[in-house]
């Protein structure tokens, strides 16, 4: 039995012998036999991550719905429907994955400001647990559409409760002025047109405020303004059944990072809950998969230019593009521990001056052919790859303790062509 790798500030990556491995897996030899750029998770680490979920809420009845936005690869989805945990969805296509590995329609939840009919109509013929509503508009043609087969929607109206998420604006969801949800002061209303549409049932209410959250005083807060609707609505002979506090908890992008717990999370929002009793519903995404994922890519070209030094990679903005669109900071380390430092800008090929993954960065020093690994990638990075430049997406790769197996192949040329037409 090998000592487990945790020398690395995120669980289950760390160096063995100068060479960083993932569980019992070499990255070196890994690399040698699928190539790069490749996506590697650790489902030692995903598993942990979902105990300590169940952990923190076992004593309230609670719904954990993963987001599928973070990272909807179907094995990774499978690990989690298979631990019972319910699905969080913003689209068709997210609820087609879900119920493609199995999870039950009584375990869906689906929020979203811009569903089209297509996917209202398909969310209602699998009978999902709630629609989280996020305007009046889409709740009358929920009703509509409901009506035409016959059905009640379940439904929760998504509250804007006005609270600063104290992260990346990019990632704010909570505030009056975003897109998102329905003024809390005109929440009674909605619900009261709720009440009358013969299509809907009423199930519950949601807000979730933000993504990558460290300070949970805003759950606290939002939570709190979430519950004294609940008790107003209560008055008014509107009952409810959940209460969702949407997803949000931060992870470790830096090796310094202390971030909440799942439990911190929980010993927060579980007083709040039960005031109200109503069963809790939480949606973390970035919080399971996030720290379980790194991306590995390799050393192309070295550039000097004068004071300023780059380090080309085969991996670009387009299998992560987190650092280029909010500059995001995800750790950098070589594959191989040296006793020399390089900094240096880390930066992608493509042809875009936003195409990096850390500027000025210091890390042992790598040369032509060596592999580094931008760790915390796990979640909103495969989830959030595309093709510019017509560069095909990167391969995909669980690891469990010495086995790995590919679970999504790497893209070739065919495939980014397969529907276009040459007319
Ligand atoms: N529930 C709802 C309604 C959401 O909109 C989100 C994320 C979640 C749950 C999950 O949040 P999490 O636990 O993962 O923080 N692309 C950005 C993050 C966007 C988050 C969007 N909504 C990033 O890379 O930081």
């Amino acid at each position: 039995m090998q000592e487990s790798v945790n020398n690395l500030f995120i669980e289950h990556f760390g160096y063995r012998d100068s060479n960083l491995y993932c569980e019992d897996v070499s990255i070196g030899n890994l690399v040698a036999k699928v190539g790069t750029p490749v996506y590697v998770y650790s489902k030692r680490a995903i598993i942990q991550r979902i105990r300590a979920y169940k952990d923190a809420f076992k004593d309230y009845q609670t719904l954990i719905c993963y987001a599928l936005k973070a990272n909807s690869n179907l094995s990774i989805l499978k690990i989690i429907e298979e631990s019972r945990l319910g699905a969080d969805i913003v689209s068709g296509g997210e609820l087609y994955k879900a119920k493609k590995v199995g999870f039950p329609s009584s375990r869906i939840v689906y929020a979203g400001v811009g569903k089209t009919d297509f996917e209202i109509e398909f969310a209602i013929r699998e009978g999902i647990l709630s629609f989280n509503v996020e305007s009046q508009m889409e709740l009358e043609i929920i009703n509509q559409i409901a009506k035409k087969y016959g059905k009640k929607a379940n439904v929760s109206i998504r509250i804007n409760p006005d609270v600063d998420p104290k992260t990346h604006p990019y990632i704010s969801t909570g505030l009056k002025k975003s897109k998102f949800g329905i003024d809390i002061h005109q929440a009674k209303e909605v619900y009261k047109t709720a009440l009358k549409l013969e299509n809907i049932n009423i199930v519950g209410i949601h807000c979730h405020i933000g993504s990558q959250i460290t300070d949970l005083s805003v759950y606290e807060e939002a939570a709190q303004k979430t519950a004294e609707l609940v008790f107003q609505l209560k008055r008014e002979g509107i009952e409810l059944q959940y209460f969702n506090i949407g997803g949000g908890l931060g992870i470790r992008y830096r090796p310094e990072d202390k971030v909440p717990t799942p439990k911190d999370l929980a010993n927060i929002v579980i007083p709040i809950a039960s005031q109200t009793g109503l069963k809790l519903i939480v949606e973390p995404g970035r919080s399971i998969i996030g720290e379980a994922g790194a991306l590995i890519t390799k050393v192309m070209f070295l550039k000097d230019k004068g004071d300023k030094h780059f380090v080309i990679v085969d991996s670009g903005m387009n299998d992560l593009v987190r650092p280029s669109i909010y500059n995001a900071y995800h750790h950098i380390v070589a594959v191989k521990q040296r006793d020399r430092k390089i900094k240096a800008d880390i930066v992608g090929p493509i042809c875009e001056t936003g195409d990096f993954f850390g500027i000025d960065r210091e890390i042992d020093w790598v040369d032509r052919g060596d592999l580094i690994a931008i760790l915390s990638a796990g979640a909103y990075g495969s989830s959030m790859s595309f093709n510019y430049n017509v560069r095909p997406k990167a391969i995909e790769v669980l690891i469990d303790r010495e086995k790995f197996s590919i679970i999504k192949e790497r893209e070739d040329y065919k495939h980014i062509t397969l529907l276009e037409e040459e007319i």
